[in-house]
């Protein structure tokens, strides 16, 4: 049984890590208003309390220069800043299960209304809540401990989350218990005097408190392929920032190479002026590479939780080695077995390009290695391995049109790639 069944959540410094946002909009605003930027322990100031206040407590504004500064922050936090924000890691799990459980779910923040909608919209945490309680722009001073009994179920045994001495007040107010969240913003020595019920240090000390037998974090294996210039890296790096700002703990690493002994086999495969080696030698080193890879970085990083991005894997050795270089399948697949032992990806994301849209993208950036070297014709059979690919194992590959622009095909792959890890229950 959960110790708590309706659980209120605070927004910012409980659910989300909103510093980079509104640091960036605060400093606009003064910027805007030709003011001096306060020092980095001030400007921490500025999350949490309303606008208006830090303004005026900080800044020595008066009350009708920091409605104006207010005004500036929101002219760059309605396009940008409100998307400068990350959910503290294990919190998507947390509420999952909660949920799962049967327990309520709300929100009651110093946020406006809407704009705390949106970001729990945007971070896909939103059907999450039964509600969300937020003051309207017209009533910022709204108290909350009104915020939270605006959201407060009867006969639940109910909690309040939040990381300022106002969430553990606004609790006390309402009648109910309250948790201290002092990873968030708060000053810990403050909000600990105002007499929370608990507290947690931690997301995962919060996930211990609310669900005793919280199941330990899920890892997936994700690996990324495509012909050389598709743009593969450059979305790895894409998809890693996503992720790790919604929330999950993503780890990118890349094949041939990703640990030291893989990386040495690397240096050996794309040097280029190595033209002699032979399809079996070079098929047979990227199995190397790919075995101590697996066994030193992938596995682990799978069952500590975490979501393994790798540029590459397997595939490009059917569709490189096999399929263009002209070495049986069969063969390929079966010096890999001994490599891979099981540990195949739980889901292949792959960006699809021309090869020779991709080969002039590729060339024209960087001098091209051995395997590059080969030119046109041999990228497109690459290409035909891996449609070949996509065609015989339709659940794991996810095709990603890569001819479009660079960060419509983010917004596309990270899509498909968090339905797969929903489907997959990685949270
Ligand atoms: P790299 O510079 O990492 O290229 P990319 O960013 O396009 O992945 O070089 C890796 C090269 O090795 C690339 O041309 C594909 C090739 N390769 C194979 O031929 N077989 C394999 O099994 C792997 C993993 C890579």
């Amino acid at each position: 049984m959960l110790p708590y069944d309706a659980v209120i959540f605070d927004l910012d410094g409980t659910l989300t890590d909103s510093e980079p946002g509104i640091r960036a909009c605060a400093c606009y605003a003064l910027e805007k208003m030709g003011l001096p930027i306060p020092p980095d322990e001030t400007l921490q100031k500025f999350l949490g309390p309303p606008l208006a206040d830090s303004y005026m407590r900080y800044c020595g504004m008066t009350e009708e220069q920091a409605a104006f500064a207010t005004e500036l922050y929101r002219e760059r936090y309605i396009p940008i800043g409100w998307k400068e924000n990350r959910v503290y890691p294990r919190i998507r799990a947390l509420l999952h299960v909660l949920k799962k459980r049967g327990a309520y779910l709300a929100v009651a923040t110093g946020k406006p209304q809407h704009t705390s909608v949106d970001i729990l919209r945007y971070f896909q945490l939103l059907p999450y809540f039964d509600a969300v309680a937020g003051p309207a722009p017209e009533d910022m001073h709204a108290d909350k401990g009104a915020l939270i009994r605006r959201v407060l179920p009867q006969g639940k045994r109910a909690v309040m989350v939040g990381d300022t001495v106002g969430d553990i007040k606004g609790a006390q107010d309402a009648g109910i218990d309250s948790i201290a969240a002092l990873y968030g913003y708060g000053e810990n020595g403050e909000v600990m005097a105002q007499g929370p019920t608990l507290s947690a240090d931690t997301p995962d000390a919060l996930c211990a408190l609310l669900c005793p037998d919280m199941p330990a974090p899920k890892g997936a294996f994700i690996s990324l392929e495509g012909v050389d210039g598709c743009g593969k890296s450059t979305q790895a790096a894409a998809l890693t920032g996503l992720l790790r700002d919604f929330g999950y703990t993503p780890r990118r690493t890349r094949e041939p190479g990703g640990c030291p002994i893989a990386e040495q086999i690397r240096s050996i495969l794309l040097a280029r002026e190595d033209g002699g080696m032979c399809p079996e030698t070079e098929a047979l080193l990227f199995a190397a590479a790919r075995a101590q890879h697996l066994k030193d970085v992938i596995l682990p990083a799978v069952k500590r939780g975490e979501i393994v991005l790798c540029d590459r894997f397997v595939d490009s050795s059917v569709a490189y080695q096999g399929q263009a270089r002209g070495l049986e399948d069969d063969w390929i697949k079966a010096i890999n077995r001994p490599a891979i032992q099981g540990g195949m990806p739980d889901a292949t994301l792959y960006f699809r390009m021309a090869p020779e849209k991709a080969l002039s993208r590729r060339v024209s950036a960087t001098a091209p290695d051995r395997i590059e070297q080969a030119g046109t014709s041999f990228q497109a059979k690459t290409m035909a391995g891996f449609e070949r690919l996509c065609r015989e194992e339709p659940r794991r590959f996810i095709p990603v049109n890569a001819d479009q622009p660079i960060g419509q095909v983010t917004q596309e792959a990270f899509a498909a790639l968090l339905r797969r890890l929903a489907e997959m229950e990685v949270l």
